[in-house]
């Protein structure tokens, strides 16, 4: 079979797990590096053995050998880059968010639709192994009917600074970086029902909290203290047009205890949680179960969980599988992200026809 080359677009900290997973894939070649930041993209390359580093994205869309890109840029260029890969001929996988709102988000899956071109949303968490397990469970109907989904990850000093934290490269702060994984893998896990109405509030009352000292957290590379336009909380509750709701919490700052990440779900025969670590509840006999699946892994698993990814992308590359995320989920996420900020900026429910 012939192998797939692939360009990845953006060297920064999430591409390792990008470079790793292609390096381990055997059905493709690591042909290609651009990024803005030269130095970055040439040590990169040497680092994982890439032939060539672009000078530009239009030398990376012009060579017909690239068949593929990996799009792990910051999140106000991932629509533009995914609309013009794939007006060129290649493959897409998008770092999520999918777009900075849902009107890019359209653009890119008429450039899909057009194509014919497979493009992915790089919704990790769907690829965890305690998602896959958990998602088996669901589909052989355990908990029946999914009515309810609390998510919530909670950082009490967390806002990486840099561009996370300039929202006309973010698109805003954690409801867009975090909230979009838990709100994904909940509305995946319940069988992605079409969203009805949303009520959401977001609030910047601690700002990035550059005066705490003495706790350390990850900072992006430009991380400058006095700099940050984004939100420090958002919540919302999204209804779904099959009466099932979720309710969601995420944050970059927070007067917390501690960090805290928790995905929940409750059906009609039973509930599950999958974060902070995989759990099955059940009934049986008039009792209460709380069952404990034995796996190496029971909470989400970076290395393992980006593997599965970027092999699922080859496969619809080389198959034309559709993808286990494609344009359409990354289309309805945007709507729910979009939906909440709404919500918080008009303090009134939006609600959806
Ligand atoms: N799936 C996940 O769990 C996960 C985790 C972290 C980040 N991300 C996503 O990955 C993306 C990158 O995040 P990061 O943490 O690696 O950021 P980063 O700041 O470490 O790296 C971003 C890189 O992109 C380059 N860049 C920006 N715009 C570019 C453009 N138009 N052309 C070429 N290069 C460009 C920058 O120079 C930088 O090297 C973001 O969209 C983020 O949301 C996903």
């Amino acid at each position: 079979m012939k192998k797939l080359k692939v360009c990845i677009i953006g060297t920064g900290s999430i591409s390792d797990f990008h470079f790793k997973s292609y390096a381990n894939n055997p059905d493709i070649i690591l042909h290609g590096i651009f990024d803005y930041v030269t130095e970055r993209a040439t040590q990169k390359a040497a680092q994982y053995g890439v032939s060539h580093v672009y000078p530009s994205l239009d030398e990376v869309f012009k060579d017909p050998q690239v068949d593929a890109v990996s799009i792990c840029t910051w999140n106000n260029t991932h629509a533009e880059i995914s609309i013009a890969a794939l007006n060129s001929g290649k493959h897409v996988l998008v770092e999520k968010p999918l777009s900075l709102n849902v009107e890019e988000a359209l653009r890119v899956q008429e450039a899909v639709e057009k194509s014919g071109k497979v493009l992915q949303v790089g919704f990790v968490r769907r690829f965890a192994t305690n998602t896959k397990v958990l998602k088996s469970f669901i589909d052989a109907g355990k908990l029946g009917e999914i009515y309810y989904a609390k998510a919530s990850c909670l950082r009490r000093i967390g806002n990486p600074g840099g561009w996370f934290a300039d929202k006309e490269r973010s698109g805003g702060g954690p409801l867009i970086d975090l909230g979009v994984h838990v709100i994904d893998i909940c509305w995946y896990l319940m069988g992605r029902p079409k969203v009805k109405s949303i009520s959401g509030n977001t609030y910047s009352n601690l700002g990035n909290r550059g005066n705490v000292e003495n706790l350390s957290f990850y900072k992006a590379a430009d991380y400058d203290k006095s700099k940050n336009t984004v939100e420090d909380l958002a919540n919302a509750l999204i209804t779904f047009e099959n009466g099932a709701s979720l309710f969601v919490d995420v944050s970059f700052t927070l007067h917390a205890k501690k960090d805290e990440i928790n995905v929940k779900l409750f059906g009609t025969e039973g509930g599950a949680e999958l974060e902070p670590e995989l759990v099955i509840v059940s009934e049986e006999n008039n009792t209460i179960l709380n069952i404990h699946p034995q796996m190496d892994h029971l909470s989400f698993d970076f290395e393992k969980a980006f593997q599965s990814e970027i092999d699922s992308f080859v496969n619809s590359c080389l198959t034309g599988e559709k993808p286990v995320a494609p344009i359409e989920d990354g289309v309805e996420i945007m709507r729910m992200l979009e939906g909440i900020y709404e919500a918080a900026e008009k303090k009134c429910e939006v609600i959806f026809s």
